[in-house]
């Protein structure tokens, strides 16, 4: 079988730049950051921008979220919380930690985020099962272990999104591991499976 992908083009992307609605504090946050070592690690706006449909999809009442940053992706997502709507943020660096709940202070969500500071291998066992969405984006080797807290901790229909599944398109040892765990979330039998060319590529996988 042979099919064929839309390259996005530079006319494409800068259309697509040009209309898509990006909320203000995650504007200013990349304003902020723009020249930052570590800019890149931000979640793409992209993604962003699904991930924010994706909550409002499920429901908006718990998410999940496996490494934060500076909050790129946690305001995307408190975005479109429902009302009364929490996301549990999983970060083991303190001073990213400290850098996100300032985002996420300014920009009103304070109430609305708890950010768990601590390896989230330690936090994930005493969450309550029942999230709407997880989002993992945190250390690449650990993700198969996060897929499988994952599966215990979003409901039947709701979803889980990995990002940079294409490992920047490179052949190293990290990107092996991280286009293995895109086929064992597609082979899983816990959930319907999609890999998706967003940003640095996603798995966008739905629980049975
Ligand atoms: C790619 S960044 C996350 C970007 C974030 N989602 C955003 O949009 O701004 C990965 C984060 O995972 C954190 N991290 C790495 N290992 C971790 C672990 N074992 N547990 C929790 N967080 C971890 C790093 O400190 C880093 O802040």
């Amino acid at each position: 079988m042979s099919v064929t992908r839309t390259p996005v083009t530079p006319a494409l992307a800068a259309w697509m730049d040009a209309i898509a609605p990006i909320p203000g504090p995650v504007r200013r946050l990349h304003e902020d950051m723009a020249g930052d070592e570590q800019e890149h690690m931000m979640t793409h706006p992209d993604l962003g921008a699904l991930l924010a449909v994706l909550v409002r999809a499920t429901g908006g009442h718990r998410v999940l979220e496996i490494g934060t940053f500076v909050g790129t992706s946690a305001l995307w997502m408190a975005s479109s919380l429902a009302p009364g709507g929490h996301i549990d943020c999983l970060e083991a660096d303190p001073a990213s930690a400290d850098r996100a709940a300032a985002n996420l202070r300014a920009a009103g969500y304070h109430d609305q985020v708890t950010i768990h500071v601590a390896p989230a291998l330690d936090t994930l066992p005493a969450l309550a099962p029942g999230y709407d969405l997880a989002y993992i984006d945190a250390d690449k080797t650990t993700y198969p272990a996060y897929l499988d807290a994952c599966a215990r901790l979003v409901r039947p229909g709701g979803v889980i999104v990995a990002d940079n599944v294409f490992g920047a398109g490179g052949d190293d040892a990290q990107a092996a591991v991280l286009r293995g765990f895109a086929e064992r979330a597609v082979a899983h039998s816990g959930m319907l499976t999609t890999v998706l060319p967003v940003g640095d590529g996603i798995t966008l996988s739905i629980v049975r």
